[in-house]
C-alpha cells in the first residue's frame, strides 16, 4: 500500500464536479483516506508549487489556485501515486486518454481540474504540507 496526494482544482469545484472524480478515484480501486476543502492562500500556493516558479505560467497557476476553493486529498492504494497519474490523464488535456479524469472534465492545461504527485518522495512532501498524521485515517 502507498499514498499520493491528490486536489480537486478550482475549475472542477466551481462545476460541483467533486462527487464525480471521486467516483473517478474510487472506481480505481483508490481509498480517498483523507479530504478536506479548502481556500488556498497565496502563500500555501507558492510553496507547493515552488519547482515551478520560474515557469512563465506561474504567477496565472498561483492566482487560479487561490480563486476559488480546492478540495485537497490523500489518496491510499497498491503503486497510488503511478495509478493515480494514470487515471488523472495528461496534462494538457488534449492530450489525455478517453476516461481519464482530465479528458472527461479538463478545460485546458492550466484549468486541469486535478493535480496529483508525480513521485512517492512528492507524495510525502506535499501529504504532509496540507495534512498531519492523525488527519489520515486508513
Ligand atoms: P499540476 O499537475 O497541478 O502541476 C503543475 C501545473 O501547472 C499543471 O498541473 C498545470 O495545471 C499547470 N501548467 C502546466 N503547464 C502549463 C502551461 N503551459 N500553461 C498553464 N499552466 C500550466
Amino acid at each position: 500500500m502507498s499514498r499520493t496526494f491528490s486536489i480537486i482544482k478550482p475549475d472542477a469545484t466551481r462545476r460541483n464536479l467533486t462527487g464525480q472524480i471521486n467516483a473517478v478515484i474510487e472506481g480505481a480501486g483508490l481509498r480517498i483516506v483523507a479530504q478536506r476543502r479548502i481556500r488556498m492562500t497565496r502563500e500555501q500556493a507558492e510553496q507547493f508549487y515552488g519547482v515551478h516558479k520560474e515557469r512563465p505560467f506561474f504567477g496565472e497557476l498561483v492566482a487560479q489556485m487561490t480563486s476559488e476553493p480546492v478540495v485537497v486529498q490523500v489518496l491510499e492504494g497498491e503503486n497510488a501515486v503511478p495509478k493515480y497519474r494514470e487515471i488523472m490523464g495528461a496534462t494538457n488535456p488534449e492530450n489525455a486518454a478517453e476516461g481519464t479524469i482530465r479528458k472527461l472534465f479538463a478545460l485546458n492545461v492550466g484549468e486541469n481540474s486535478v493535480h496529483g504527485s508525480d513521485s512517492d518522495e512528492n507524495a510525502a512532501i506535499e501529504i504532509a504540507q496540507f495534512f498531519s498524521d492523525d488527519q489520515i485515517v486508513g
